[in-house]
Parts: structure tokens; sequence; C-alpha cells
């Protein structure tokens, strides 16, 4: 048996390597156009409104609105919807942190379902025990580029009066049933963030068919002008630049390219990590009518199997030289944010007069999501990997979990 690195064996690889967005000229020559026209902002330039044309184009839906993040994102679709103090919003909680916030930070009030251990997405049979009286909107979220399950998401949402948002950070391009992800819900978020399976540096976008959420979420970006300096309604400054935009643009033209190379790696992880599946760890499970785009790579671990915790399997796959991280290591509510309660001001939304009522985010209330939390490991799919990059991914993973067996 090989010995890992960590117990005093030769590494998978000499060296860490990092990975990094490889822009193409023609990017770079948008961007450019960008600076020598010198016109930086939307109100003056061109990209921005040809990149939200193009994005909504590509999706299939009438409207997009491009925003600074994606968590800026999320938030203009709350609050587009009117969601705010005194009302829920179910959501996975096994999600980046910002699925949760942007409910909070419209003084709403996160309710967390559970999810299914295939997909680990909003599992549908966990939503309608967590319907109250005070519930507007399920916020899904499609982890690692894996579409939720949303007829039956959408089914409970019009039984009960719901609305959906999608939260698409993950999934730019992904289908369920041969239709975009960003195309089911009310109003969905997008994020072009580095890692992104697109990126402007830091960016989002907003999607709608709905004219009025549109409408609405227009100014919401726009300090809530309604024209210039007349303020309707409550508004940030999440405008999008047109140095972002003109990237974004490039990106958004080869998403397709930049997805099937991510494709491409989780078919080696699939291929070379086979002969573990089922016994020392779980491999993807794909639906049959689902894309995925593979923003992420998500193997749930067989700890009961190993001879260690899996922070030592992760240190033992660091000292090989590979990138492998925990995405995520706990669920939303086991942060000290859910625990202690720390809002707004003296503890808003939870402890809003308008909300009136006790929450308490209780260890347990999730558990799949919990078990998932603790047992699973991200490899990278980024696009600037080789082959050689994935096997040896692979390959550090067969060596570790095989000398850590039981
Ligand atoms: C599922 C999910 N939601 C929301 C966000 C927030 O996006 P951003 O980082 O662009 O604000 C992210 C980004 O990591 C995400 O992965």
């Amino acid at each position: 048996m090989e010995l890992p690195a960590i117990e005093g064996g030769k590494p998978v690889r000499p060296s860490f390597k990092e990975y990094f967005p490889k822009l193409t000229d023609e990017e770079k020559q948008l961007v450019l156009d960008v600076l020598d026209s010198g016109r930086l902002v939307s109100s003056i330039g061109k990209y921005v409104k040809l990149f939200e044309e193009e994005f909504a184009r590509y999706l299939g839906v009438r409207h997009a609105v491009a925003t600074i993040n994606g968590t800026a994102s999320l938030h203009t679709a709350v609050a587009s919807l009117n969601i705010g103090p005194g009302d829920e919003v179910i959501t996975t909680p096994f999600s980046f942190i910002a699925t949760a916030t942007s409910i909070l930070h419209n003084n709403a009030v996160p309710v967390f379902a559970d999810i299914e251990k295939d997909s680990l997405n909003l599992d549908p049979a966990t939503i309608e025990e967590k319907i109250t009286p005070r519930t507007k909107a399920i916020l899904v979220v499609h982890l690692a580029g894996y579409p939720a399950e949303m007829d039956e998401i959408l089914k409970i949402a019009r039984e009960h009066n719901l609305y959906v948002i999608e939260d698409c950070a993950q999934a730019i391009g992904s289908e369920y049933r041969g239709r975009k992800v960003g195309t089911f819900g009310d109003i969905n978020a997008f994020s072009f963030y580095q890692t992104k399976n697109m990126t402007t540096g830091e960016g989002g976008m907003v999607t709608t068919d709905k004219e009025e959420l549109y409408r609405y979420a227009k100014m919401f970006v726009d300090q809530g002008q309604e024209s210039k300096y007349y303020h309707t309604i409550l508004g940030w400054n999440y405008r999008m630049t047109e140095l972002q935009a003109a990237l974004g643009l490039g990106q958004l033209r080869r998403i397709g390219e930049l997805n099937a190379a991510r494709e491409k790696i989780a078919q080696i992880y699939m291929d070379e990590l086979s002969s573990l599946n089922g016994d020392l760890l779980k491999l993807p499970v794909l639906k049959p009518y689902v894309k995925h785009t593979w923003h992420i790579f998500q193997v749930l671990l067989n700890l009961d199997k190993l001879r260690v915790n899996r922070d030592r399997i992760i240190e033992a796959l660091k000292a090989e030289n590979v990138l492998v991280q925990v995405v995520y290591p706990r669920v939303i509510y086991e942060n000290p944010l859910f625990q202690r309660l720390t809002g707004y001001g003296k503890g808003c939304p939870w402890l809003c007069p308008f909300y009136g009522k006790q929450i308490t985010y209780k260890k347990g209330s999730s558990p799949i999501a919990e078990q998932v939390a603790r047992s699973v490991i991200t490899l990278p799919t980024l696009p600037g990997m080789t082959e050689e990059d994935a096997i040896d991914t692979a390959n550090a993973i067969k060596k570790v979990l095989t000398y850590y067996k039981r």
C-alpha cells in the first residue's frame, strides 16, 4: 500500500498548483474597449445593457438585471417580491451563507427544510411541513450546478400560493428537463464571482419574466430611482460596471466551452473514483433529466469505513499537493449568526415585532443536510485544470482513503 505524504510518503504532485480563469484576447479586447471609451458606468455605456440582453436571450427569459454580485442579486430578488418583516422564506440549509442572508437583508426570516442525499438540493418532501401562514416563498438552490427538483417545488408553491426564487449562483447553463435554470422561479439570481462557471470578477444577474418584478429590480439596484433623482422605493447601489459587463459578455459567448471543460474534469473523477464508490465514498448520482454544469464536484466520504476523521483526510490530501476543500463544512444554521440570532440592531428580523414569533435553529432539524456537511469533500473542476491535474486529484483521494480504510 502506498504511503500518503502526510505519513512520510511521496506526494502525488511535487508542488501545489493554483488555477485562475484564462481570459481570451476577445475578452481582453472588450474590456479594453471600455477603458478606451472612458465610459465606465452603465448610465453612459453600452455594455451592461448588452450583457443583460444577451444573458436574457441565452437563458430564454424576458428580462435580466446586472448587479455587483450574487448576494446583491438574491437580495434584489427577495426585495422585488416585497418579502420583508414578518415573512418567512423556506430554503436549503446546505448552501453558501448568502442564500440565507439575502432573506435576512430584507428583514425576513429563513426557515430551513432538508436536502436529498443524491442531489444535495432541497428535498421537496421536507418543504410542506415548514409552511406557515407567514411563508411567502421557497428559495431553491441548484447546488454545485445540479438542478433542484423543480417540478415538485413549483407544484408545492402553486398549491400554497408561494413565490419561487432560484439561486443559480453555481448553475449557469444547468438544465432541468431541457430548460435552463433561472427561468423557473418568479425571479432568480446568478453570481459571476471569480470561481464561478463564468466570471466578471465580482458580479451578478437577476432574471425574471415578469415586467413588474423587472421594473422593481431595476429601481432597487439603482438607488430606488424611478427617474433621475426621483426615488420611489428604498434602493441600493448594486449597479454593475461597464468593465464587468464587457468581460461578462465575452465569457457568456463561450459559456458552452467553459461548462464543457468542467464536465470533462467531472467525468474523469467519475471514472477514476468509481472503484471506491459505494464503499469509501459516494459519488454524485445524476437524475436522467438534468444537465449538471459541475461548478464543483461533491463527494461524500463514508466515514464509518475510515479510521480517521474528515479533517485528517483533508490535511492528507493537501499534503499530496492537490486542491480539495470542504464546501460547506457546516449547515447554514450552525453558524453563530443563526445560533445567536445576531441580526439587525437588537436582533431583527427574528426579534422584530412584525414577526412576533420565536424561532430557534436547533441542531438535528435538517438531519440529512447535517450529515452531508460533515462528510462532504469538494474536488475542483476549474477550467484551467488539465486532465492530468484531475487524474492526480483522483489518485490522491484513492491513495489517502485506501490507506486510512478501517
Ligand atoms: C449558492 C450561492 N449563492 C449565493 C452566492 C453569492 O454570490 P456572490 O459571492 O457573487 O455574492 C454564492 C457565491 O458563492 C453561492 O455559491
